[in-house]
């Protein structure tokens, strides 16, 4: 059985998640989708509902566990007993800091390897900054994310509008 783990903030779900995690289904017997919850950082949507958001956008999906975890993603590997992690590239600027983690998890986890997929090019420029964004501006954001969360993510970046 190989399991991969696909990490992320999700802070909301975007279209580029969907690719990357779908095309990482198709690769791996199981797929979990790994939601950082850390509590020094600020996030838009709270954890139960990026959550929540990841798991009615991949419903299509069978292979696919969502969770959430915090502390380090070199231990979830372990607890999860998946041997890969696998991170999307969208341009040479995400290179240096993914490489990075992924030496880091190697070290911490040797059991663990780091799979990069590129990102497809209609999303290289997407991601859930760009969101929200340009919902706080007010521009359409159906193009950005999956549509079966279109109305739960605009309801929250559009809230008091
Ligand atoms: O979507 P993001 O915010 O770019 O995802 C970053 C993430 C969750 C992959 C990364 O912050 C992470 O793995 N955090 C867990 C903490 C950890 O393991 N740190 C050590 C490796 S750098």
């Amino acid at each position: 059985m190989r399991t991969a783990i696909c990490p992320g903030s999700f802070d909301p779900v975007t279209l580029g998640h969907y690719d990357i995690i779908k095309r990482a289904s198709n690769m791996f017997d199981k797929v979990i989708v790994g939601v950082l919850n850390n509590s020094a950082k600020k996030y838009v949507f709270d954890k139960d509902m990026r959550v929540e958001l990841l798991k009615k956008s991949l419903s299509d999906i069978p292979n696919i566990e969502v969770i959430s975890f915090d502390g380090l993603l070199a231990d979830l590997a372990n607890i999860k007993n998946a041997a890969f992690i696998v991170k999307g590239l969208r341009a040479l600027s995400d290179f240096e800091y993914e490489f990075q983690m992924a030496l880091t998890n190697k070290k911490l986890n040797p059991d663990v390897e780091t799979v990069f997929l590129t990102t497809s090019a209609e999303y290289m420029f997407l991601s859930s900054s760009i969101v929200k964004d340009v919902a706080k501006h007010g521009g359409d954001i159906s193009k950005f994310v999956p549509k079966s969360v279109l109305s739960d993510i605009e309801r929250v970046l559009c809230r008091g509008k």
